[in-house]
């Protein structure tokens, strides 16, 4: 482990709960041309823009309404009501089947508030998939830091009993992940298997590169061999080939599974994947809460970080 890992990525997801850092963030113009690569825009039209472009280059979307510190009711009701309009306005878009989803942190539909934050968080997650099945829009609920993973899987059991489609990510480098995925990779399951991307301790995650991606690579085996909906999220050249392998030798046939990588990173592999007759959903986040979202781009890799940098001092 590079002192990237070991010294400045735990420093950089701390900042991500700097209030301070936040306001001086969306104040400067040049931090927000850096933000719009990873970030599409702030607004609904904004992102269905970027929607539709995807759509045109045969690439499929799940969309992220950002927003994670909900901290009154409201908030929680004013992020699900955003989710309607936005899913009315997907169903509008004549897409093709499955092509649409949206993606929803259980944090912003109110999981996290002293009083009923479940049954708030089950209730709006409940409302925003009856309006998605009616529209043809599928729903993945995000994985956040690990104390929120046991009542988030609670969660999308109790719904996945009325809406059995509803997905959820599960992350490699927590420690109870691979029971998890074999719980999960039953019939009709949608799990979205990703590395993880928030600073946990060792007493629950592998926190060396290496055993998160041995884990990721166990985890993989498990869901592609089981009869769920596998959706490998990861721009990792290797976990990208080892789920190909996988494919072919479990005969899975191309509809049966999915690669997904999020807006802005790696976008020729997006396409190139997509053109060799593969399934390829792109992540795409948008809202005027992009801050944490950002941080945890900038903390995933060095050169993410360099690019933030070499922005700011105008090279
Ligand atoms: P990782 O960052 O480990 O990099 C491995 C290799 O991939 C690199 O060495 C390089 O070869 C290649 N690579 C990576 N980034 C690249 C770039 N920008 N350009 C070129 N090559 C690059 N996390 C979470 O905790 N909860 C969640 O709900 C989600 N949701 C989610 C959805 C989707 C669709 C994705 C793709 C990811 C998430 N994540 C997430 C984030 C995830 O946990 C993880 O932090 C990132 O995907 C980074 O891990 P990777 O597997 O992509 O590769």
């Amino acid at each position: 482990m590079g002192f990237f890992d070991t010294a400045l990525r735990p420093g950089i997801l701390a900042a991500g709960r700097s209030d301070r850092l936040k306001v001086a963030s969306s104040r400067t113009s040049m931090t927000r041309n850096v933000v719009e690569r990873f970030v599409p825009g702030e607004t609904e039209a904004d992102v269905l823009a970027a929607t539709e472009k995807l759509l045109g280059q045969g690439l499929m979307v799940s969309i992220d309404h950002l927003g994670e510190d909900t901290t009154d009711e409201r908030q929680a009701t004013a992020t699900t009501e955003a989710y309607h309009h936005l899913i009315g306005a997907l169903g509008t878009l004549g897409a093709a089947p499955n092509s649409l989803e949206v993606s929803l942190k259980l944090s912003a539909l109110g999981q996290a508030l002293p009083r009923h934050g479940t049954k708030i968080a089950t209730e709006n997650a409940m409302a925003i998939c009856d309006d998605a099945q009616r529209h043809g829009v599928l729903v993945t609920v995000d994985a956040e830091d690990h104390a929120s993973t046991a009542e988030r899987l609670d969660i999308v059991r109790t719904v996945r009993t009325d809406f059995p489609t509803l997905g959820t990510v599960l992350q490699a480098y927590l420690r109870r992940t691979e029971d998890d995925c074999t719980e999960f990779s039953g019939p009709g399951s949608r799990i979205r298997l990703c590395k993880g991307a928030y600073a946990e301790s060792p007493a629950v995650a592998f926190t060396d590169r290496a055993a998160v991606d041995e884990a990721y690579q166990r985890c993989l085996r498990i869901l592609m061999c089981g009869s769920g909906y596998p959706m490998i999220a990861s721009h990792d050249p290797v976990m990208i080939e080892s789920a190909r392998v996988l494919a072919t030798e479990t005969r899975r046939l191309p509809d049966s599974w999915e690669h997904q990588m999020l807006y802005g990173i790696r976008t020729d592999e997006q396409r190139r994947l997509a053109e060799a007759g593969g399934a390829v959903r792109v992540y795409l986040p948008f809202g005027a809460e992009w801050y944490g979202y950002f941080v945890r781009r900038l903390a995933e890799r060095p050169a993410n970080l360099t690019f933030f940098a070499r922005a700011l001092v105008g090279r």
